[in-house]
């Protein structure tokens, strides 16, 4: 007979993630996480799925009835816009400004679509000129970008975008997962068409539900693929006219029919993530939108500054830095993943690595959600000189800690 291990109870260390993602949760997001679950259909239950709707219309700042949760992690709504959204052939334009941009080509790619990108350089945005150049050349159905790529910390105006999808009829979808309730998003007022996001960066949960919102015009579209499953089809359920959609799980017209008044089964609802999404929300608004994004921009502009007094420089053009996540260069002759390291031994707390071409180059120290705090803020920067002095980096000592308190006096 077969022993099995048993291994020891669940006891995770105490950490404070202060990387560019995931995040510690809110503590009210933990508790709520933790209450009991109850069955997809009870009125209960359907009641929750409701008020989430109504709570991340709030959150995403738009009217827009469809307005649902993905369940899976952030890429799964992104994957869920673009297999619904694009069929084989389609053509769709893409900025690219991080790792996140190319996630999105290799999607629509994946979904057989026709992909254009306009490459940037990482570190900078893309200007809308370009944008518009491009939509004139190509042509494209849908208009697809990364609001906050935390790859690079830059954050991509999208204001201007809307207004060229708005002039040339072409669909807008923005990945908002790493900027959404830390920096400034409104959908409707910048003609996006669908956004998706995730909890476990500003929004102060974990990640496992993709809160989504789709423009009506965009609810048409990809209506117009709706395909019901044969075990649940009946009289009165019509199928669109145009391609299926090739994914089920992913198919957003079943999915708005799950979430929509006939409630028409689909998967079941992750109950422990509505939980949660919805919790965030609460926080969120709660809160309120301005001033949650000001406390987000305080706390990264309170650690940008403790960073420069140390002496370290930052990455990327100012101008465009997202509130939430800061690159900055690791010092010379420092073995960064050895610091990071032994942030992480010695203090329990994680700051990012970077990918692609930045990598080995540039830390990410994110100040999210629940940590877009004083305290967070002043510890991070603290233990961080002292694993640098340890390290022998050449940097000002003694300055960082204070630097960032004075911005917050
Ligand atoms: C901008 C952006 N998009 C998408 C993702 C993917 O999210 P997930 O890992 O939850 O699928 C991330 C995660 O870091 C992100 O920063």
């Amino acid at each position: 007979m077969t022993t099995h291990t048993l291994f020891e109870t669940l006891n995770p260390p105490q950490r404070l993630l202060m990387g560019p993602g995931p995040i510690n949760a809110y503590p009210r997001v933990h508790q709520a996480i933790s209450q009991s679950l109850i069955g997809q259909y009870d009125p209960v239950m359907t009641g929750y799925m409701t008020q989430v709707q109504s709570l991340y219309r709030g959150v995403f700042h738009t009217e827009n009835q469809q307005t649902m949760l993905v369940d899976g992690t952030a890429r799964s709504g992104i994957e869920a816009v673009l297999v619904s959204v694009l069929k084989p052939g389609d053509k769709v334009l893409i900025p690219i400004i991080g790792r996140f941009g190319h996630l999105l080509c290799e999607i629509a790619e994946r979904v057989g679509a026709v992909v254009r990108t306009i490459e940037i350089e990482w570190g900078e945005v893309c200007p809308a000129e370009l944008v518009e150049k491009e939509i004139k050349a190509f042509g494209p159905k849908l208009l697809a970008t990364v609001q906050g790529d935390t790859s690079t910390t830059m954050n991509q105006p999208l204001k201007e975008f809307g207004e060229l999808c708005q002039k040339y009829d072409v669909l807008f979808y923005c990945d908002a997962t790493a900027s959404i309730a830390g920096n400034e998003l409104k959908v409707d007022e910048w003609h996006l068409d669908a956004v998706s996001a995730g909890l476990q960066k500003c929004l102060g949960g974990p990640s496992g539900s993709a809160p989504i919102t789709l423009s009506d015009h965009c609810a048409e579209v990809i209506n117009r693929r709706k395909h019901v499953e044969a075990g649940i089809k009946a009289d009165h359920h019509q199928n669109g006219s145009d391609e299926i959609i090739r994914s089920n799980y992913f198919d957003l017209a079943m999915i708005m029919d799950y979430w929509g008044p006939e409630r028409l089964n689909h998967h079941t609802e992750a109950t422990s993530m509505l939980y949660a999404a919805r919790e965030c929300a609460r926080l969120f608004l709660e809160e309120g939108a301005d001033e949650v994004i000001s406390r987000h921009k305080t706390a990264g502009d309170a650690m940008a500054r403790g960073l420069q007094a140390m002496g370290l420089e930052l990455f990327g053009n100012p101008n465009y830095k997202m509130n939430n996540v800061v690159g900055v260069y690791i010092p010379q002759q420092v073995d960064g993943d050895k610091v990071r390291q032994e942030l992480l031994n010695s203090f329990g707390i994680e700051i990012g690595t970077s990918f692609g071409p930045l990598h080995g180059k540039i830390w990410r120290i994110g100040t999210m959600g629940y940590n877009a705090r004083q305290e967070a803020v002043l510890t991070t920067l603290a233990a961080l000189e002292a694993i640098l002095v340890r390290n022998k980096a050449k940097i000002i000592q003694g300055q960082a800690v204070i630097a960032a308190m004075e911005y917050y006096a």
